[in-house]
């Protein structure tokens, strides 16, 4: 059993309060919208408990002071440049991205605390009052029942059709579509179910466009979504890389649990990833996507197409800046404000 306190934050600084919970003995800290408690929530009944929620799912705004950028710096097609150490950012574009140190919260933040065992709340809301100077009674207590929290989302996740044959599954269901290619997914605690509408945009394009036979690179693999996918559409070979350690665990397993695993491979450093590809499927963010034009172009083929994602409608213009000395990328979909774009390399 774990109780949970939240407040809404007000003009309370955020370190201030996170050190203040800290010292009270939370074991776990939530920033969430107190907009969408407020809809989600509206009797108090459960948390989300997004810990890490994804800066995906939705735009949150600044707080502090904001970043200054400078000026425009594309990637050049320099094939042993390093795009990773110069991240460019682009003057008048909204960042989504967290710069280095910096933290954002929403116009009305609430924080909510969890703390373990049998505690004293009033003890510890009395205290949090005094270190934050808030009025013990607007701390909210309740109570929260133990659960395998990473897994309760999967109540949610269902077999879901993209383009005309190909699924993705959770592991215990199965599809009996006739014609279907059927991806068997368990995430863990990696990105990628294909409920997202970026992941959604590349599968679709893999469904359509994928020539049976393909050297293919999921770049950013999180799950292994897109690399299974791949396989199970008919490349001959798949490489997969994640920054996450994580990802790369979900992606072993769920090419093991598919039996793809002679054409899945996992890298576990982006050196080892072999050259003239005939594909590169990246959903990432635009800034790591802008940075690593460079090293896709070296990872593919001439004439090899790339695909990307994760990049949002106002980010299009900067995005295909970052890879015209390469490669001619257009707009082939757009979901929910997300756009994927696809193109040849030169
Ligand atoms: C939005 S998820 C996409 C996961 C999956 N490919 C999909 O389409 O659902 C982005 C993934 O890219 C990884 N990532 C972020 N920056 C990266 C980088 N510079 N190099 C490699 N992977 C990166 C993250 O760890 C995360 O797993």
């Amino acid at each position: 059993m774990y109780l949970e306190l939240s407040f809404d934050l007000g003009a309370v600084d955020s370190q201030a309060a996170e050190g203040a919970c800290w010292a009270c003995g939370a074991s776990a800290l939530t920033f969430v919208d107190a907009r969408d408690d407020a809809v989600n929530h509206p009797t108090k009944s459960g948390p989300t408990c997004e810990a890490n929620s994804s800066p995906l799912d939705k735009t949150p705004y600044f707080v502090g002071t904001p970043v200054n950028h400078p000026t425009k710096s594309g990637p050049t097609c320099e094939a042993n440049s390093s795009p990773l150490d110069k991240t460019p950012y682009f003057v008048g574009t909204p960042v989504l991205e967290p710069a280095p140190g910096e933290f954002r919260l929403w116009p009305r933040t609430r924080l909510r605390c969890l703390f373990a065992g049998e505690c004293d709340a009033p003890a510890i809301a009395r205290a949090l009052g005094a270190a934050l100077g808030l009025d013990p009674m607007s701390i909210e207590v309740r109570a929260v029942a133990d659960r395998v929290w990473e897994r309760e989302w999967l109540e949610h996740f269902h077999a879901m059709r993209f383009g005309h044959r190909l699924w993705i599954c959770p592991r215990h269901e199965r599809v009996s579509a006739p014609g279907a290619v059927v991806v068997a997914l368990d995430p863990g605690l990696a990105f990628g179910t294909g409920d997202h509408p970026s992941t959604a945009l590349c599968l679709t394009w893999l469904d359509a466009h994928l020539a049976v036979g393909a050297r293919v690179i999921d770049y950013g693999c999180g799950s292994g979504v897109l690399a299974l996918a791949a396989a199970k559409l008919g490349a001959g070979e798949v490489h997969c890389f994640d920054i996450d350690p994580q990802a790369l665990c979900a992606a072993r397993e769920n090419a093991a649990a598919n039996g793809v695993t002679r054409e899945v491979q996992v890298h576990e450093h982006a050196g080892t990833l072999p050259p003239a590809a005939d594909v590169v499927l990246a959903n990432i963010l635009s800034g790591p996507l802008c940075a690593l034009a460079p090293r896709f172009a070296s990872l593919l083929r001439p004439g090899g197409e790339i695909v990307l994602a994760g990049l949002m409608q106002h980010e299009v213009e900067d995005v295909t800046g970052a890879y015209a000395p390469c490669f001619d990328v257009a707009p082939f979909g757009e979901s929910d404000g997300w756009v994927g774009l696809a193109g040849r390399r030169h």
